[in-house]
């Protein structure tokens, strides 16, 4: 069987990215719906994207309703101003919550009903031109055909899909990274090191996509505790920025398996934002994946040089866990009990987490497939006694 591998047509990396990529978005249209939030607002990001809108005489109108992770609101009141505003293509800044309601606002202006009708299908008409310009290093959504929107009656996140979600221009400038506080650099951080362990250890995986995984894991592995511990190290922000770039392309071609499964519904229901629940995840949830992946983690502890050559698979495997669990534990990842999350409400919606995991798709693309009794078993073990006092 034959695999195909997607990715946006233009992606512009680098210092000056944005102001160099003028020259493209002036083809794209005359008015940009531009989507952000309040933050990107206040802090000024938004007025330098204007400004070089301005200066080449593009016009737009600014809609920064996305504070908090997307709901399908956002994307009604997103279509409403675009059709009001008269605009003819689309442009997010801001992390991955932007990203992924400008493109089901694109979605839900070429495809019929609301977004919510698209759950579990794929989204058949590409929508406007769409650029993204990530401000997290994380999500990857700026390369990815995917889509996560809250379905806000039913409390599921949904997992929308559609080769016309990937952008066609993505913009990377690390430079808009350097604001983001430590504990977003953490958490986005993971979520992009989950995307590029899960692509590549993922059932749908392919020649193309493990390439950008393991470029991700490395710079993921060698540069995310810098731009954590100093967040105006330049060098370490670029770095990152690509490597949840990369990441992206990967899980955009290969999937995401049993963390982002499980993460969804933590997400949805407790209202964690997803880098970190991903990252409360991430190291019981490697501990389950290994007995399928020996094979694959030998090989990334080998290409992070943390073995020789000589060491035989199993070792390998367990000392790759062990170094990211020993990563994830220095950036101070906050607990679920830390969050705030209830524990007895947590227990109680133990079998509904576990049914919208499964149901999401992406725990069966895990090499070893888990069971609901399985699911449950890890989403128990993230209260362990331990969890709290080992991180004191
Ligand atoms: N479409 C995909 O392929 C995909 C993949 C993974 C995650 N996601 C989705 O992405 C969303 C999460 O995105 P995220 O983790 O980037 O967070 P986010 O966009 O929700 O932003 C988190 C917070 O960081 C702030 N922030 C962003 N950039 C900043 C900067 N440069 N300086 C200061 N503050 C900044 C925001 O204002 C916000 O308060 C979730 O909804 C998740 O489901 C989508
Ligand atoms: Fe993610």
């Amino acid at each position: 069987m034959s695999d195909i591998f997607l990715m946006p047509k233009y992606i512009i990396s680098g210092e000056n990215a944005l102001s160099e990529s003028m020259e493209h978005i002036k083809n794209f249209g005359k008015k940009a719906l531009i989507v952000t939030d309040e933050t990107m607002v206040k802090i000024g990001t938004v007025e330098k994207l204007e400004t070089q809108l301005n200066e080449n005489q593009i016009d737009y109108f600014v809609y920064d309703g996305i504070n908090g992770e997307p709901i399908d609101e956002m994307v009604d009141v997103g279509k409403r101003l675009y059709l009001e505003n008269k605009c003819d293509f689309l442009i997010a800044i801001g992390g991955g919550s932007p990203i992924d309601v400008m493109k089901a606002i694109g979605a839900m202006l070429t495809n019929e009903g609301k977004i919510v009708n698209y759950n579990g299908k794929v989204i058949p008409n590409p929508p406007p031109t769409l650029v993204a310009i990530p401000t997290t290093a994380g999500t990857g959504s700026e390369a990815t055909k995917f889509t996560i929107i809250t379905d806000s009656m039913n409390n599921i996140k949904m997992l929308l899909v559609g080769p016309g979600l990937i952008p066609t221009l993505s913009i990377i400038d690390p430079e808009f990274t350097l604001t983001v506080p430590p504990a977003i650099t953490a958490a986005t951080g993971v979520d992009a090191l989950t995307h590029a362990i899960e692509s590549f250890t993922s059932r749908k995986a392919q020649p193309m996509s493990d390439i950008f995984a393991i470029s991700a894991i490395k710079r993921i592995y060698n540069h995310l505790l810098d731009a954590y511990e100093d967040g105006s190290n330049y060098n370490s922000r670029k770095e990152m920025a690509l490597a949840a770039l990369e990441a992206g392309i990967a899980f955009s071609n290969a999937s995401v398996t049993i963390v982002h499964g499980m993460s969804r519904p933590i997400g949805a229901l407790f209202g964690i934002p997803h880098g970190l629940s991903n990252a409360i995840l991430l190291k019981d949830c490697l501990e389950f994946i290994k007995d399928g992946a020996i094979k694959e983690f030998a090989f990334l502890a080998k290409e992070l040089e943390l073995v020789y050559d000589e060491v035989e698979d199993g070792e390998a495997a367990d000392i790759f866990v062990k170094s990211i669990i020993d990563l994830i534990n220095k950036l101070n990842i906050q607990t679920l009990e830390e969050y705030g999350v209830d524990k007895k409400e947590f227990f109680a919606n133990l079998d509904k987490m576990a049914t919208d995991a499964l149901a999401s798709g992406s725990p069966e693309n895990t090499q070893r497939i888990p069971t609901k009794e399985d699911i449950i078993e890890i989403y128990k073990k993230l209260w362990k006694e331990e969890k709290v006092a080992c991180r004191l």
